[in-house]
């Protein structure tokens, strides 16, 4: 259903008086709908709002953006409640590790790190040496100690990583259907219609869309080099969510989506009316149980400790 600015406004006015009301920290991440991303207390990359996640004196987090992100929540602050505004909001990349398989890697190369991408279940966490957001994942795997390091679950983002070290990485084979689907084509022809515009892209695609782009970053970085730059014309390899966060961080320039594909339907499930009524009922609450949760929190802390 589609609201009014006026009705828009007015839920996004309550949701902030009800959250006021129950010390809760309202969290979206860079992809989400831009008056979710509106009516947050913080938005950010993964790396940015696991920190305050952890650091947030809040009783309740409500966590707009997909499962791992609220569940690496609750596994930092067990003392919080955690709430998901849609539970169905999964993460495909994430599905694509699974315990039984990663066990079974472990075996085959025992001597091998395992560095897992935040993007993942606490399960998979737990049987993990180390953490990484795409913010992080070179530095991450460049300080742990283990010349092999087994990669999980992004096979692009993993390849990336690859480029800049000399360990030798075991790639997992799950990727990022989004960007996945954003192809060489696609960007050959956003930069033939701009041909005067930069492109920069996320390390979750493919490697030959990788090798046409100016600068690769994860979406904070992405904030952060065009609050820096001069450029004014911007191609944007990342899902469409990124352009409001964009626009909002350094107006009047131009962001051009590198393509149509660019949407994650999951990162699009969370409405405002999902995130009243979230708050109003607080829940659903996500939760991890607390043998799991010790063992993920370690792979977790580790990332923090290592990444400064
Ligand atoms: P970052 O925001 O950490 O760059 O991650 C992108 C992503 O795909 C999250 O699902
Ligand atoms: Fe997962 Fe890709 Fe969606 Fe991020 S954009 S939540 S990696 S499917």
């Amino acid at each position: 259903m589609v609201m009014t600015a006026e009705k828009t406004e007015t839920l996004a006015a309550e949701i902030r008086k009800l959250a006021a009301g129950k010390n809760a920290l309202i969290l979206a991440h860079n992809y989400q709908r831009a008056e979710v991303q509106a009516v947050a207390d913080y938005t950010g990359d993964s790396l940015e709002l696991a920190r305050i996640a952890a650091d947030n004196p809040a009783e309740i987090i409500v966590f707009c953006g997909v499962h791992f992100m609220a569940e690496s929540a609750a596994i930092l602050s067990p003392e919080k409640k955690v709430l998901i505004p849609d539970p169905t909001a999964g993460c495909p990349m994430a599905d694509m590790a699974i315990e039984d398989d990663l066990i079974a890697m472990r075996g085959r190369y025992p001597d091998a790190m395992v560095v897992t991408y935040i993007n993942s279940s606490a399960g998979v966490k737990a049987l993990s040496d180390v953490c990484c957001t795409s913010a992080n994942a070179v530095k991450i795997v460049q300080r742990v100690e283990a010349r092999r390091v087994i990669f999980v679950p992004d096979r692009n983002l993993g390849r990336w990583v690859q480029r800049f070290t000399d360990r030798e990485i075991i790639q997992w084979k799950g990727y990022c259907p989004t960007h996945e689907r954003f192809s060489a084509e696609d960007l050959a022809e956003a930069k033939r219609l701009h041909p005067d515009a930069l492109v920069m892209v996320h390390p979750e695609c493919r490697p030959e869309v990788i090798d046409m782009a100016d600068e690769v970053f994860s979406t904070g970085q992405m904030v952060k080099f065009v609050q820096e730059t001069d450029r004014t014309k911007i191609i944007v390899g990342t899902e469409e969510g990124m352009l409001h966060k964009l626009r909002s961080a350094a107006p009047g320039k131009d962001y051009i989506l590198a393509s149509k594909a660019l949407v994650c339907p999951n990162m699009k499930k969370t409405t405002l009316e999902k995130v009243y009524a979230a708050l109003a009922n607080e829940e659903p609450v996500v939760s991890v149980s607390s043998g799991m949760r010790e063992k993920a929190l370690g792979c977790l802390r580790r990332m923090l400790e290592l990444s400064g």
